[in-house]
């Protein structure tokens, strides 16, 4: 079957890593009709626009969209912080109604995974509620008396289609074990609900063998004892800061792939390798394309394309380690020269 992609190749080295993926999924048998959208840091220097409405109208008709990465050079002051997370991808999670973040981990040589034992787990992010929503403000700017509140929306709806997601995952798996992770000792409200509505979902699914940690002590078991993990849930922050985590104790953020999800599958979703633009590797030959083709695996399976995305799984697993643990961060992840 044919499939109509998206590719927002985006800045740095996304492009490249786009194209290869893109080239490994047309090689292991899918039938992919592919279109470039010119957008990120490049795009915004250029035009001043980081995604307007008749763009946004343009790709909610396609099967799927493949993102690379997006962001301005290191020490590029031509994009304020917050201007293309926010009116790029995360416009796109939320438009597009992604309300998982999928983010599979999966190293078995124990050689490059930091505690030198294998990685196997799957973090389910819920992706468009939490601290992403941008409730809150900024009082009085300037002046000696600032107040800045950034507050945390979380729906009974919104927590449990991401709990009753993870459960059908843990429930596919082996092990079938799942671990909420939250911060219900401070975080009373928020966490009162994600709680709750865990323990009452947890109910229909007797199968699964469910436990709970606070985020704090989850981040030590993941440095020191990943195998504890076989799928966890959590909020949108703690998920985005835990799955960098996962990523860095298994083989580095340049092998971690996540697809942002819509399960009922109500428009295109969205496949990205989970690192940043890397501009000083463009050219060099040294990207790695390996989070993005198994974006692209990720995308062909959601698709039905499961034997073709099993070929390319599979290839992906007998790569010889050596170049593991490559680190694309790049300046998708903020980082700043200050002074
Ligand atoms: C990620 C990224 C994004 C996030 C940023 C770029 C908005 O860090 O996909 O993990 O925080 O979700
Ligand atoms: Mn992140």
């Amino acid at each position: 079957m044919k499939h109509r992609i998206a590719v927002i190749g985006g800045d740095g080295i996304g492009p490249e890593v786009t194209s290869e993926a893109v080239k490994v999924a047309r090689a292991a048998g899918a039938n992919l009709e592919t279109q470039e959208f010119d957008l990120g840091a490049a795009h915004y220097e250029r035009t001043g626009e980081v995604l307007d409405d008749a763009t946004l109208t343009q790709l909610m008709g396609f099967d799927a969209i493949l993102l690379g990465a997006i962001g301005p050079a290191i020490g590029s002051t031509a994009v304020p912080s917050g201007i293309l997370e926010r009116g790029l991808l995360l416009k796109l999670r939320f438009a597009l109604d992604l309300y998982i973040n999928q983010r599979p981990f999966l190293t078995l040589d124990p050689s490059v995974t930091t505690t030198h034992k294998p990685v196997d787990m799957i973090v389910i992010r819920e992706n468009t509620e939490g601290a992403y929503v941008g409730e809150g403000g900024l009082l009085r700017k300037g002046t000696p008396f600032e107040v800045a509140t950034q507050g945390s929306v979380n729906t009974r709806n919104g927590v449990e289609r991401a709990i009753r997601y993870a459960f059908e995952i843990a429930r596919s798996r082996e092990r079938k074990l799942l671990t909420l992770v939250h911060k219900t000792n401070v975080l009373t409200f928020s966490g009162d609900l994600w709680y709750r509505t865990f323990v009452e979902v947890s109910s229909e699914y007797r199968d699964v063998t469910t436990s709970y940690n606070h985020v704090d002590a989850a981040c030590i078991y993941l440095v020191e004892a990943p195998e504890r993990y076989d799928v966890i849930v959590t909020d949108n922050l703690f998920g985005d800061i835990l799955t960098d985590l996962a990523a860095a104790v298994s083989q580095g953020i340049g092998y971690a792939a996540s697809a942002n999800i819509n399960p009922e599958r109500t428009g295109p979703s969205l496949f990205e390798p989970v690192h940043g633009a890397a501009h000083d590797r463009v050219g060099t030959g040294e990207a790695n394309p390996y989070a993005a083709i198994r974006s692209a695996a990720m995308m062909l399976d959601f698709l039905g394309e499961t034997e073709v995305a099993k070929r390319i799984e599979d290839a992906l697993g007998v790569l010889p380690p050596e170049g593991a643990r490559t680190s694309e961060i790049g300046d998708f992840y903020g980082e700043r020269v200050i002074r």
